[in-house]
């Protein structure tokens, strides 16, 4: 581990996990790393986490504000949510013990767009930073740190935080150095410029972190795996999905609004996003690029298969399997990756500018085109927005994906109207079920409805929505976007009688 730690100063300063969290007090804010399960600090959090435990035991509260890039893994967001650590979180969650903090009003949790955390931070609107917790490859010489296998919002909490606290992972591949490209020439207003990434491969920034050594309280040394979650080999929908969306995109290239190797790719979470990356290995297109936030088992794959040229992202999202591949094979990929910071991979200047392909994913939609990416019931958190909204609003082409019903059959994901809203009707131009697809660029609500009952709804759910939409034309208050409201929502409280949505 001795090589891992080049600088002699910040050597000097390991200390066992227990010692590194002792310096975390009651109240405080603390920005972590860890960006949808890879490259989070996995020692201090969970030493933290029994600090509490035993805290609490002995009667005094003892809370911390937790500030991430996404998701991470059990050993912290997991461990500290167990132990009613958490007062407040942000950006985006996907732990199921922080989500039933967050549904029982236990925890106060700030669902941003990952492209704002970081300016935010920045321009003062989110308070003060007392400690940042990053978990990096390694030191250099000179005290430049090594990224690790997501860099997030890193760079952002070790400028901002009083004091830095470093895991040094022993288990993140020593290759993944020169993968990173870490720009610091964001500022802000008046004094902030464009930002100069024209191509998706390009670098425009330097491989480490900077960081005053002085700043840093501890350094502590790991060795363990990001939490890498398998995910579900494609099923018949998930193949009919992305066999609606490849028949689509050839279309679009054969009438010459996308270019034969498309534009760069954005491939959201989940295992339907996975699915179309799939796809993408026998489909019609060539060199390709990927602009996106997440690298995943399906991006590994299209690169393997020489389809895909490069990937930019700001981390890895790899099952076990995955990993390992890459992992066994860090040098030949290397060249083909590029991770950077959540500010500029999700940027939207930047993936207007791309030119952006988006693919996310959604909870529901409605007949309008209105998409709901995080609610259940408008009202229990799923996840959170994560990076749809930077890129579906910025993208060249914003496409969402769902299965046509959820929990087995027994729920439309295809409503009369949205138990809540991420997305609005002007950020969604297609919907991909396994039904079918609907193209809802230039149309107008009426149209837009017609479509998608059409294209994309269940059959078992057809006829009641075609009939809920006739007898809104009849009774709604105005025609643009016709509506019944006490029965919209209804539509919703159904599920809650039929004890779809309880558990
Ligand atoms: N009504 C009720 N429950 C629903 C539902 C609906 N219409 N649609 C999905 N669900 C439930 C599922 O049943 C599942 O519940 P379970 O965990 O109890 O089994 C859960 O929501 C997740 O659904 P699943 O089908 O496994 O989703 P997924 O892996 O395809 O992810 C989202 C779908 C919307 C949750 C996910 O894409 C997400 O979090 N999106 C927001 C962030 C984002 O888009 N990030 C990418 C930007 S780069």
């Amino acid at each position: 581990m001795a090589h891992r730690i080049a600088h002699a100063g910040l050597a000097g300063k390991i200390r066992s996990a227990s010692d590194a969290a002792a310096l975390i007090q009651d109240g405080m804010t603390v920005g972590m790393s860890g960006f949808t399960g890879s490259g989070y600090p996995k020692a201090v959090p969970l030493a933290l986490a029994d600090r509490i435990t035993a805290s609490h035991a002995a009667g005094n509260p003892f809370r911390v504000k937790i500030w991430t890039g996404a998701s991470t893994g059990p050993e912290l967001d997991g461990a500290l949510a167990k132990a009613d650590g958490i007062e407040f979180r942000l950006p985006y969650n996907s732990d199921p013990y922080a989500r039933e903090r967050i549904n029982k009003g236990e925890m106060q949790y700030f669902d941003m767009h990952l492209s704002q955390v970081a300016p935010m931070a920045w321009q003062g609107f989110l308070g003060e930073l007392d400690m940042a917790v990053i978990e990096v490859t390694g030191i250099t010489p000179d005290g430049e740190l090594i990224p690790s296998a997501s860099v997030g919002n890193n760079k952002t909490w070790i400028d901002r935080a009083k004091g830095v606290i470093l895991e040094v992972n022993s288990w993140q591949n020593p290759a993944l150095e020169g993968m990173h490209d870490i720009y610091y020439g964001t500022a802000l207003p008046p004094h902030r410029v464009p930002i100069p990434l024209v191509r998706a491969d390009q670098r425009i920034g330097q491989p480490t972190f900077r960081c005053d050594p002085a700043k840093v309280v501890a350094v502590v040394e790991t060795d363990s795996p990001d939490r890498n979650a398998p995910f579900t080999a494609p099923d018949a929908t998930a193949h009919a999905i992305a066999g609606h969306l490849i028949d689509f995109l050839t279309h679009e290239v054969k009438m010459g609004r996308l270019p034969a190797s498309l534009l760069p790719l954005q491939s959201g979470v989940g295992n339907i996003a996975n699915a179309v990356l799939n796809g993408l290995i026998d489909a019609p297109f060539d060199n390709m690029t990927s602009y996106t936030e997440v690298i995943q088992d399906g991006m590994l794959d299209l690169l393997e298969s020489g389809k895909l040229r490069m990937a930019s992202a700001t981390a890895f999202s790899l099952s076990p399997e995955a990993a390992a591949r890459l992992n066994a094979d860090m040098h030949r990929f290397r060249d083909k990756m590029i991770l950077r910071p959540q500010e500029i991979s999700n940027h939207p200047e930047l993936v207007r500018r791309l030119g952006c392909i988006a693919m996310n994913g959604l909870i529901e939609a409605d007949i309008y085109g209105n998409v709901n990416s995080t609610h259940l019931m408008g009202s229990r958190i799923q996840n959170g927005i994560g990076g749809s909204g930077d890129f579906a609003r910025n993208a060249y082409l914003s496409v969402f994906l769902t299965p046509s019903t959820a929990k087995g059959g027994a729920i439309s994901a295809i409503v009369p109207h949205c138990s809540h809203v991420d997305h609005i009707t002007q950020d969604v131009q297609v919907i991909v079920t396994e039904q079918g697809l609907a193209d809802l660029r230039g149309l107008a609500p009426r149209q837009r409805a017609a479509v998608i009952i059409a294209n994309c709804a269940h059959p078992d759910y057809r006829p009641m929505l075609e009939d809920y939409y006739a007898r809104a034309m009849k009774g709604s208050f105005g025609l643009q976007s016709p509506m019944l409201p006490g029965e919209a929502l209804a539509w919703h409280q159904r599920y809650i009688e039929t004890g779809t949505m309880r558990g």
